[in-house]
């Protein structure tokens, strides 16, 4: 048997920080689903499509030929880790994944990725729809000006030119659209643990973490 762990929670709230070093503490498959959205929208806005019109995005998640190698992410081929992260893509990316059919298409995704393997997968949804029984729920919380702080510094590593309160508002924003649409909300799944991370070090997240996982298994 395989196991799956799903760690969701709000933007920045260092999930994919933690799920990557306990991937590689357990030696298993890391999956980020945030990336998969954030590569439709990449797309969507590549090819001028208005946000409004679901099914060309629809189409295009369909058609879109995503791998996950890693942290990398390849889109029809071509390497998109950067582009993916830069604002344009953060603002838009919450209106493409309150698309029904969008979720649809890239859930079937994640589950076919996750087949058959050790993951930890990353997002919003996971506990609750894309892994219901995955053995080990986390969802990792921290308060808004905490998380806002840490997105900023890593955009700031990074040379994005972006100033804190435009990083607060774009998350709280996302936060907003992600918790009220209608398929799939960001929540908590009943059986999840949940950690809020405001006064603790992504080490001491990933040790709390791995300690469970390892009694548990
Ligand atoms: O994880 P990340 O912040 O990169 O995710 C970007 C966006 O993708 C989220 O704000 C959310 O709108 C969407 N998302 C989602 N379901 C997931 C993962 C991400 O709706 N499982």
């Amino acid at each position: 048997m395989t196991v799956k762990i799903a760690i969701d929670g709000p933007a920045g709230a260092g999930k994919s920080t933690v799920a990557k070093k306990l991937a590689k503490l357990l030696n298993y498959t890391y999956i980020d689903t945030g990336a998969m959205y954030r590569a439709i929208t990449y797309k969507a806005i590549q090819e001028k499509v208005n946000l409004i019109e679901e099914n060309k995005i629809a189409d295009i998640a369909q058609s879109a030929d995503i791998i996950l190698e890693g942290e990398k992410i390849f889109l029809d081929g071509k390497d998109i880790s950067e582009e993916i992260r830069k604002p344009g893509v953060s603002e838009k990316v919450s209106l493409v994944s309150k698309i029904p059919k969008v979720r649809e298409i890239l859930v079937q995704k994640q589950r076919k990725i996750a087949e058959g393997k050790n993951v930890v997968m990353d997002g919003r949804d996971i506990g609750t729809v894309v892994l219901p029984d995955a053995q080990f729920k986390f969802f990792l919380t921290a308060s808004l000006e905490e998380r806002a702080k840490r997105r900023y510094r890593e955009l700031k590593t990074k040379n994005v030119n972006v100033s804190y309160y435009e990083v607060l508002k774009e998350i709280e924003n996302r936060d907003t659209i992600d918790s009220q649409r209608d398929t799939s909300p960001l929540k908590i799944a009943e059986d999840s643990i949940v950690i809020d991370t405001t006064y603790l070090s992504e080490e001491e997240v990933v040790e709390k973490l791995y300690n469970i996982i390892k009694e548990g298994l």
